[in-house]
C-alpha cells in the first residue's frame, strides 16, 4: 500500500498539539487481535502483524487505540487524582497532546490488565523485533525519556509506514528526533 506521509508522519508530542475537534477521517476497526480502532492504513498493517504473530503461536490483544480529546481528558484527570501532576505528565498526555487522538497509535497487551506486565511477555519480544516490518515503531523507548518526555512504554506502538519505521530504527531515533 502507498504510504501517505502527510498522515502517517503526524508528530504529536508535548510540543505539538492537535485541535480539540481533530478526528481522523478514515477510522476503521481492525479485523483481528482485539479490533483496535485505527486509521484504515494503520488498521490494515495491524491486521498483517496480527496474522503473523498468531502464526508464531503468540497472542496479541489491544488495550486502547484511537482516543478522542474528551476521553484523553478523562484519562489524564484520573491519573492526576492518583499520581499528582509531575508523575502523571511522564505517563499520560494532556488532552490534545496524545498520539492516540491521531488513530495511529495502539497500546498492546496479552489480556493482563496491568500495562507493566507486557514487557515480560513473549508477545512483547516478538513485536519489538518485528513491528517495523508492518510500519510500527516503539514510540517511547527506554533511554529516550528526556527526548519523548515519557517513561518507557513497552506497549505503545505508533504507525509511521514501513520505510519510515525502518529508517527511524536504523538511525536509533525517536519520532520526535526524526521529524
Ligand atoms: N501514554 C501516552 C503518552 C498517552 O497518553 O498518549
Ligand atoms: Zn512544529
Ligand atoms: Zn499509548
Amino acid at each position: 500500500d502507498k504510504v501517505d506521509t502527510k498522515v502517517s508522519l503526524i508528530l504529536v508530542n508535548k510540543y505539538h498539539q492537535l485541535d480539540e475537534n481533530y478526528v481522523p477521517k478514515d477510522l476503521v476497526q481492525a479485523k483481528s487481535c482485539g479490533n483496535p480502532t485505527l486509521t484504515k492504513e494503520a488498521a490494515e498493517a495491524y491486521d498483517r502483524m496480527c496474522t503473523d504473530i498468531t502464526k508464531a503461536g503468540l497472542f496479541m490483544n489491544e488495550a486502547t487505540s484511537y482516543r478522542s480529546y474528551a476521553f484523553q481528558q478523562a484519562i489524564y484527570q484520573d491519573y492526576l487524582k492518583t499520581y499528582g501532576q509531575t508523575y502523571t505528565d511522564t505517563i499520560a498526555a494532556r488532552p490534545g497532546f496524545s498520539e492516540h487522538q491521531t488513530g495511529l497509535a495502539v497500546d498492546l497487551n496479552t489480556g493482563d490488565p496491568s500495562f507493566s506486565v507486557f514487557v515480560t511477555t513473549k508477545t512483547y519480544t516478538w513485536v519489538k523485533d518485528h513491528c517495523i516490518d508492518y510500519g510500527f515503531i516503539l514510540r517511547y523507548p527506554q533511554g529516550k525519556e528526556a527526548v519523548t518526555g515519557y517513561r518507557f512504554e513497552s506497549w505503545h506502538y505508533r504507525y509511521v509506514g514501513i520505510e519510515t519505521a525502518r529508517k527511524i530504527t536504523e538511525l536509533g531515533l525517536t519520532l520526535d528526533e526524526y521529524v
